[in-house]
Formats: structure tokens, sequence, C-alpha cells
């Protein structure tokens, strides 16, 4: 990619690439990243929730060094965050998975690569890429097993398993965008992608010319249908009869880290710890399945208070240093933040997510500075004070 720096102008913290991807992407597929369901309820609590808590700073505390490397299912990292799964997106960014995973591997964060990705897992598992991958899972035992014994054999060790989708969202924002999975050729879709034409050049011509039109490459053992088709439907039918018992299988098939992602209510998160997997994701998909959905915020305490035991991490909303810090002074182990990271690779490719990578570290280590603390095993919720209610 030409000029990153020149691209990374002007970004100083993680709201600021969405302008920047708004401006880059063609309205569909900026419109797919940024959209939440229905009203946009959860998606707007879940940034307000960081309202409910202040900071309660200590002082004159010696702060010359602060460190936040956390360590998570036997693995240290250089930041207690990291980039949540999300399907597609190597349509906004070219190589996007790639591009997210490499920059993550070389600045020691996790990234988790999704189910929904249109780069085979095999090029993307590795100490340049990632250990980490998230799964819907298919409908059948057969499928499951399958899918399970091919993320093993590409080299995967963290398999996390998204439970918050028994069926699709609606999508109706989707369809006032213009985006559809898979996407529709259409006029409106060439004229979308006409007038954004370094992300048609730069993204969508590259792409099909080195590897062909983009396939859903990682949902089933096998290879899925194409990212643009007229007459083919994405079938997410066979997913809602799923149930515990179908966790406890994948329980009994992964020999790795198996992390539940997408609990909100306390009781799933001791139903999932009672079955034996070793951590949960508290997340409402950042707002993109039921809207109304309490923010991951709002619902970490009563899980942590539920099954402490078990590391538990966060997703939804976050995008600064204080947020993270909030969540993890109440108990979040560790935290994923998906969007910025998505609109970061789409707008400067590798270095852009390096970018993004780097501003929220320096974010997490000065504010603990600012907060007395100097690392991440100090913070606790005698750092914060709640709001009144309001
Ligand atoms: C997602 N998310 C998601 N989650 C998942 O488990 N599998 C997936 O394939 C996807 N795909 C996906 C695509 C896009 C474009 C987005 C924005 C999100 C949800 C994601 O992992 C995470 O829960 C949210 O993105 C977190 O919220 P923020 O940080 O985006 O506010």
């Amino acid at each position: 990619m030409k000029n990153p720096e020149k691209r990374m102008k002007n970004i100083y913290n993680l709201h600021d690439f969405e302008l920047a991807a708004r401006r880059h992407l063609p309205r569909p597929i900026f419109g797919y990243i940024s959209n939440a369901a229905e009203d946009l309820t959860t998606l707007k609590s879940n940034r307000r929730a960081f309202e409910d808590y202040s900071f309660l700073p200590r002082v004159l505390v010696d702060v010359s060094k602060v460190s936040i490397d956390t360590e998570i299912f036997g693995t240290r990292y250089a930041a207690p965050f990291g980039i949540a799964p999300m399907g597609i997106s190597a349509l906004s960014a070219y190589c996007g998975d790639k591009v997210q995973a490499s920059a993550a591997a070389a600045a020691d964060v996790p990234m988790i690569l999704s189910g929904s990705s249109l780069i085979p897992m095999e090029e993307i598992a590795g100490p340049h890429g990632t250990d980490w991958f998230q799964a819907y899972l298919p409908g059948g035992l057969e499928e499951i097993k399958k899918l399970i014994n091919r993320v093993e054999k590409a080299g995967f060790k963290k398999l996390v398993i998204t439970v918050d989708f028994p069926v699709p969202p609606n999508n109706d924002n989707n369809k006032r965008c213009g985006f559809s999975s898979p996407l529709r050729p259409s006029i409106r879709l060439a004229v979308d992608a006409l007038v954004k034409p370094r992300w048609l050049f730069g993204t969508f011509f590259r792409t099909v010319i080195n590897s062909g039109i983009p396939h859903f490459e990682n949902n089933y053992s096998t290879r899925g249908i194409s990212v643009i088709s007229k007459d083919v439907n994405r079938d997410f039918s066979g997913r809602s009869h799923l149930s515990w018992e179908h966790l406890s299988y994948v329980r009994k098939l992964w020999p790795g880290s198996l992390i539940v992602k997408g609990i909100l209510h306390p009781d799933d998160a001791a139903r999932a710890r009672d079955l034996g997997v070793d951590g949960i994701i508290v997340s409402n998909h950042g707002g993109r399945q039921l809207d109304g959905s309490v923010s991951a915020l709002r619902a970490l305490p009563a899980v942590v208070a539920e099954v402490g035991d078990l590391p538990v991490l966060v997703d939804s909303g976050f995008r600064r240093g204080s947020d993270v810090i909030k969540a993890l002074a109440l108990g979040a182990r560790f935290v994923f933040i998906g969007r910025p990271f998505n609109y970061a690779a789409s707008c400067a490719g590798e270095a852009g997510v390096a970018h993004a990578i780097s501003l929220l570290k320096e974010e997490v280590t000065r504010n603990m500075a600012l907060l007395g603390v100097t690392s991440i095993d100090q913070l606790e919720a005698a750092h914060l004070v709640r709001a009144q209610a309001r």
C-alpha cells in the first residue's frame, strides 16, 4: 500500500478511523461494518455504559515504569486487548484478515480469526498470524467434528465458539445501505463501488486478480459460497436448534482452550463453566444481534461475580484505553475490540492496524499512570466510583 503514513494523518485515536473508513469504503461495505441491529439501542448503550463508572485516581505513586503485559490461556501478550473476530474483513481491506493477524502478531496482541472469513484459515494460522479461531457451529454433529478437526490440523490453539447467533438479526439497516451476504450484483452496487476507486482497484480488483472472487472459506470443513452471488442465499437455518449439548460435544473434541463468546447472563456463564470451558467472552456482538440487549460492560460484574474463577473476557463498544481499564478493574481479564481495527485495515492495511494498536497501547499505559497503577493486576473495583443512577 502506498503512503500508509499519509493515510494515518489526523488519526489520533480509535474513533478517528471510522471517519477515514467512511470516506474510503463503498456505502454497503462501510454500512456492513458500522451497522448494528434495528434502532441501535444496544450500540449506543455499549458506549454510554462507560459513563456509569468514574475513576478514583491515587497520587504520588511512582509510575515511571508502567507495564501492561497480560497473560491469558498460557500466553503472555504485550497488552490486555486484542482484535475481535470479524467476518468478511478481506472485502473491506486487501487480505484484511491477514493484515489484521500479522499486525497483531508483530505487536504481540491476539487476533481472533472469524469463521466467516474469506481467506483459508490455513493461510492465517501460525506465529506470524494467529492461533485464535472463532467458529459458528454448523448444525450437524458430523459437520462440527470435521470443522474442529480442520481447525486443529491448521494449528489453532484457542477456539472461540460464538453462541449469540441462533438466527440472523433483523437486517433492515443492511438493506438500507445496499449490503447483503452474499452481495447481489446490481447497478446500484456497481455505482457504489465506482465512486470509491481506491477501494475498487486497491482492494476489490486486486483481490480478484490475485485470488479470484472471495468465498466464505472457514464456516465449514470445506469451502463455502461466493461472497458475490445473484441467486445463492447463505443458509443460517441449520443453527437454530443448537444447544448446550452441542457445546459439550465441542468440549469433548477440542483439546485446546475453549472460549464461549456472546454470553450476557450469569447463569449461562455458570453453565458454560460447569461444562468445562476455559473462558467466556461477555459480548452483545457489538450491538449487532438482539437490539435492546444489555451493554457488555453492564453485564460484566454479575458474570464475574458468578464465575470469577474462570477468565472472563469482554467486547462491545470499547474504544479508549480508559474503557479497557474500567473493564479490567471490574474483573475482566482481557478486552477485545472490533470495528476500529477493521476500519484501520481498510484505510491503511497492516500499517493502519499497527497504528491503531499502538494508539490504544499508549492510552492504556498513560491512563494507568494517571490512575496511579503500574501493572494490570493492581487494577480493582476500588479504582472506580459508580455514578449515581440517573
Ligand atoms: C463482527 N462480530 C463477529 N463476531 C463473531 O463472533 N464472528 C464474526 O464473524 C463476526 N463478524 C463481525 C463482523 C463485523 C463487521 C463486526 C463489526 C463485528 C462481532 C465482533 O466479534 C465483536 O463482538 C464486536 O465487533 C465488538 O464490538 P465493537 O468493538 O465493534 O464495538
